[in-house]
């Protein structure tokens, strides 16, 4: 029941905290209710005057915020620097409240101060919790801190030009993510002197997560999915580690069934990661049981200890039953492709698509760690691969004797034609004569 219980607050969790999810439905919802577009005042001092001064640090701040949401919803630069628009005067004296140029430990209260407003933000349909998750995850916590190389709201969503996730030029739209997170994530700068890796990025553009993501996959993860957005958490956590079950469901079913999740829960040992990596996550083959990557078995068993052995022999099972599907398929792929008629395929197809599902069944069964099991399902698809194989070598046998008796057929309609042919010429001659 605790288990259960717990469970169930680990995805609610998850699923508020981490999992983009709302953010998402909201880009693929239609707009919400729109807000109309606020004009600023012709007087508005501070926009007239940094538009005039023509300095390149106090003047593209116009530009770049005039194709902001925040113009659009009329928030203005006085509603974040403090100062009086309307008051050249005060315009920047402290006394109306002018704080300059925010210090970055100080930029994500700036920004709470609406978006952690529920009231404020009701109006445009916005979460309000971006405040609380960022300053208790490891970026929030160290910037907070003064520590410079992390993130505050405006490394991840632009200084003043700062768009709507929806926007695709936004730096939080999901085309964007890798490179946004990686502006920092690959800098040798920032994270050398931690004694921590920046080849995040250039790991993850390896992996088949990535080559899914360019062509547009939506299911692919980006680096939100697996590591949240504003929650970000440090690697060691729970949730890092196992987030890779959300969404491969039947592989973890099967890993929690085998000594590796036990082995795990005890020792932090191994989890999908040890096996297959985080970031450049490839496409797995059989080769990996007998391989001698860190990632592979290898890695933590020795090649005599019982648990290798036992790898082998899931190798020698799954490889086989590659083959045998494999050559079955082709089998009948070649006599469907030959388009002989009069034969009946609908049963032995059907029966050759169960046997590639049953395939990939078997790769996922692998996380089982069984070999028994494992080779339970390999015999049912040996069985039908082995029916497939039989029936186009019968198919192929009758196309032969049909040939034959098509062949011998022609050669006596043949001989009969050429009979008849020297008969009409003997009745010629003879009539001739
Ligand atoms: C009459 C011209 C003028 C007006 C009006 C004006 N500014 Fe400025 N602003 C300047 C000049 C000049 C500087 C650079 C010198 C300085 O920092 O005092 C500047 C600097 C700034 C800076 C950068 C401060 C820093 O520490 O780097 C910010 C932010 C700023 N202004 C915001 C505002 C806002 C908000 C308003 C309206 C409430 C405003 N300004 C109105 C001329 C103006
Ligand atoms: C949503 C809040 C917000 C609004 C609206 C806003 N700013 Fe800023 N502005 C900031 C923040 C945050 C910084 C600090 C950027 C940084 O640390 O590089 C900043 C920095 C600046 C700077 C200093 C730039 C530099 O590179 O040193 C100027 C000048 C400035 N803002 C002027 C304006 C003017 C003029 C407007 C209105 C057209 C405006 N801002 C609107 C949040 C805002
Ligand atoms: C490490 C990068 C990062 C930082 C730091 C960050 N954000 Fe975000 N933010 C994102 C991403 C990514 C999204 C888009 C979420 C999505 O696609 O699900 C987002 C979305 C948003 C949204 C749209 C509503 C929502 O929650 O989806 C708002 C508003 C927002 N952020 C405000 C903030 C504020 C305020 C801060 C500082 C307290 C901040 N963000 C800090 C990355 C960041
Ligand atoms: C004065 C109030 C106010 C402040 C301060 C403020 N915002 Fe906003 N922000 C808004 C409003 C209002 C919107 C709604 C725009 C809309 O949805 O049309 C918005 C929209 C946004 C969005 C787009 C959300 C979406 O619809 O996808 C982001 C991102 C964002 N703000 C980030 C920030 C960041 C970062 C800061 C601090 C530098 C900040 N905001 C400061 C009021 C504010
Ligand atoms: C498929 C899930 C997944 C994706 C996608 C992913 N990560 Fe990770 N990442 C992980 C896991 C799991 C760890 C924990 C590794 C560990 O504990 O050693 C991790 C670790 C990290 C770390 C800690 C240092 C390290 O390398 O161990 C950083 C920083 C990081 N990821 C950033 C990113 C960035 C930036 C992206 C996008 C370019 C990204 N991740 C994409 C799963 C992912
Ligand atoms: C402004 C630079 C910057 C940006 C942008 C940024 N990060 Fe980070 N990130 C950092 C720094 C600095 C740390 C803390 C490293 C340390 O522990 O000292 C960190 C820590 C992390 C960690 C925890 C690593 C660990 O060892 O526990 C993860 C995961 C992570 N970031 C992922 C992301 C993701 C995902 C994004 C994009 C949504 C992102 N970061 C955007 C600078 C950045
Ligand atoms: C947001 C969902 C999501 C998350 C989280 C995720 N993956 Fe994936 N992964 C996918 C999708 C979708 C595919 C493509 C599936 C396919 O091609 O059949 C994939 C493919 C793979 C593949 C290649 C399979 C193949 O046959 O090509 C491996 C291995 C893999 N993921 C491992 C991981 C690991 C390890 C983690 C955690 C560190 C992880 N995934 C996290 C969605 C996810
Ligand atoms: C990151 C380390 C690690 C990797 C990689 C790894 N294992 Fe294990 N394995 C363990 C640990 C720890 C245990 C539990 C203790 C033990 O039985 O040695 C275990 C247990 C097993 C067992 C269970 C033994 C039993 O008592 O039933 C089998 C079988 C096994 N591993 C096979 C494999 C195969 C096959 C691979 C490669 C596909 C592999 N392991 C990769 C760490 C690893
Ligand atoms: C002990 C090592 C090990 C662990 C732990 C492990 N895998 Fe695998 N995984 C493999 C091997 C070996 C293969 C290749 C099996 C094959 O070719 O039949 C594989 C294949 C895969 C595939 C492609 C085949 C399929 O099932 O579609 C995916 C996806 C995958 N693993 C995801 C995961 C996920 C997610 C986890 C964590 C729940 C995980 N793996 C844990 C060793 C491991």
């Amino acid at each position: 029941m605790f288990y259960r219980f717990s469970a169930l607050a680990v995805f609610m969790f998850f699923a508020g905290n981490m999992f983009p999810l709302p953010a998402l439905a909201a880009q693929v919802a239609s707009s919400p209710p729109a807000v109309a577009q606020q004009q600023t005042p012709q007087e508005y001092n501070c926009i007239n005057c940094h538009t005039a001064i023509e300095d390149e640090r106090l003047t593209p701040p116009v530009a770049e915020w005039q194709e902001s949401a925040h113009a659009q919803a009329g928030v203005k630069c006085a509603d974040c620097h403090g100062g009086d628009p309307f008051n050249e005067e005060l315009a920047m004296d402290p006394s109306a409240g002018y704080i300059g140029k925010p210090k970055p430990a100080d930029i994500p209260g700036l920004c709470a101060k609406c978006h952690s407003d529920a009231k404020k933000m009701r109006l445009h349909n916005l979460r309000t919790d971006q405040f609380s998750l960022y300053s208790d995850s490891v970026h929030g916590r160290k910037a907070l801190a003064g520590d410079e190389g992390a993130p505050t709201c405006i490394s991840c969503h632009g200084k003043h030009k700062i768009l709507k996730v929806k926007d695709p030029n936004s730096l939080v739209a999901r085309k964007n993510i890798p490179d946004t997170c990686g502006s920092c994530h690959s800098k040798k700068e920032i994270f050398e002197k931690r004694g921590r890796k920046f080849d995040q990025l250039e790991m993850y553009k390896k992996s088949r997560h990535h080559e899914l993501f360019a062509k547009g996959d939506l299911l692919a993860p980006t680096c939100l999915e697996c590591h949240g957005n504003h929650g970000i958490m440090p690697v060691s956590a729970e949730r890092t580690q196992t987030v890779c079950f959300t969404c491969h469901t039947r592989q973890a079913e099967y890993y929690k069934a085998s000594k590796h999740w036990t082995a795990w829960q005890k020792n932090g040992e191994p989890v999908c990661r040890h096996c297959h990596s985080n970031h450049d996550v490839a496409r797995p083959t059989p080769a990996k049981f007998t391989g001698e990557g860190d990632n592979d078995c290898s890695g933590c068993h020795d090649e005599k200890s019982p648990q290798y052995i036992k790898g082998k022999e899931m190798q020698q099972v799954v490889v086989s039953s590659v083959q045998a599907v494999e050559s079955a398929s082709k089998a009948l792929d070649e006599f469907e492709k030959s388009a002989h008629g009069g034969f009946e395929m609908g049963e032995i197809r059907e029966k050759m698509d169960k046997a590639g599902e049953g395939l990939k069944e078997l790769h996922t069964l692998t996380h089982k760690m069984d070999v028994e099991a494992l080779k339970k399902q390999s015999e049912g698809l040996l069985q039908v691969s082995r029916m497939v194989s039989d029936n186009v070598t019968k198919m192929r046998a009758e196309v032969k004797v049909r040939w034959i008796a098509l062949i011998v057929a022609w050669t006596v309609f043949i001989a009969f034609m050429a009979a008849l042919w020297l008969k009409s010429k003997q009745v010629d001659r003879s009539r001739e004569k």
